[in-house]
């Protein structure tokens, strides 16, 4: 269903897609598990354009393209020639000549558009400001683990600031029947096409959409809590409004308390321990936090099997 598409945005996949990615995910990593080959890529090649850091995408991307019998190359936007100029649609057609598919990090969701645009060989998006598909896929594998593989009716709440992670849950939930409710300060609500989008897979899968600006109101009987950083990469100069603008949108033991009886808490890391999150809290639920990075490597193998296999 999948082959030589893209992966911008979890809002473009269908529900069977979406399920699809994850029994591939979960059948993946239980191979790996037990140690068998599952070589599905031989001789292909991944290209990684990185124009921010990053720990988990970079290593679970490139690790993953090895384990599927192929390669990955690691390209700083910085040392390519679209570091200094050379337009993105030129770019995307000489890579398109090199590489079976391409994962790219950037800053502006357009820069991602514009490359799939005028490439030919599928486009995974690694995190733009907009979006975050691949570490949802993660999240929602996590939680299938955790909570079963009939994720309807379950409810996820996000904490924080309404960013790029906010957002792809939201699609991520609406898509397979999560209710999804965010809790953001005033002016950090989430992108509004986006909750319009979502509105409209939610309609769809039955799944509840709120936005509030009440954390205990959107922690209500959670099954999933998550947060996320109050500052993301690129905003470090609004560090210090960020920080007194988001503070008490944390994840804390009494905002767990407003959580179901059993609820784990997801965070996509790196974390900022006194901020979005306490301490005591994140030790706590630092084995599926852990489980969360790793299936990083399990989710994105099954995307890129699923794009880039023959
Ligand atoms: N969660 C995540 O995307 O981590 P990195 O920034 O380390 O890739
Ligand atoms: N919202 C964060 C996610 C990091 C994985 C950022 O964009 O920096």
């Amino acid at each position: 269903m999948l082959k030589g598409k893209d992966l911008l945005s979890l809002h473009d996949l269908t529900r069977d897609e979406l399920e699809e990615i994850l029994s591939l995910a979960a059948e993946l990593k239980a191979l790996q598990k037990s140690g068998v080959a599952h070589t599905i890529l031989p001789g292909k090649t991944l290209g990684m354009i990185f124009e921010k850091s990053s720990t988990r995408t970079r290593v679970s991307f490139e690790t993953g393209m090895y384990q599927l019998g192929g390669q990955a190359l690691f390209l700083s936007s910085h040392d390519l020639q679209i570091g200094r100029g050379e337009p993105v649609r030129d770019t995307a057609r000489v890579l398109s000549r090199y590489l079976d598919g391409v994962m790219i990090r950037t800053f502006a969701h357009e820069t991602l558009e514009e490359f799939a645009r005028w490439a030919d060989i599928p486009v995974i998006n690694g995190l733009s400001d907009l979006l975050h598909p691949c570490q949802v896929l993660a999240d929602l594998l996590t939680i299938r683990e955790r909570c079963g593989k009939d994720l309807s009716g379950l409810k996820l709440s996000f904490i924080g600031d309404g960013n790029n992670m906010a957002h792809s849950l939201m699609y991520g939930c609406a898509k397979m029947g999560i209710d999804f409710a965010v809790a953001t300060p005033p002016g950090y609500e989430p992108n509004e096409k986006v909750v319009a989008n979502a509105r409209e897979d939610a309609k769809a899968s039955g799944a509840t959409i709120l936005l509030t600006h009440d954390v205990a109101e959107a922690a209500k009987e959670a099954d999933i809590l998550c947060t996320d950083v109050w500052v993301s990469m690129g905003e470090e100069a609004e560090r210090e409004k960020r920080r007194q603008d988001l503070a008490g949108y944390q994840i804390n033991r009494s905002l767990l308390e407003k959580a179901a009886k059993r609820a784990i808490v997801l965070h996509c890391l790196p974390a900022h321990r006194g901020e979005e999150i306490t301490e005591d809290v994140f030790e706590a639920n630092a084995a599926v936090i852990f489980d969360e990075a790793e299936n990083r490597l399990h989710a994105q193998k099954a995307v890129m099997a699923l794009t880039m296999g023959d």
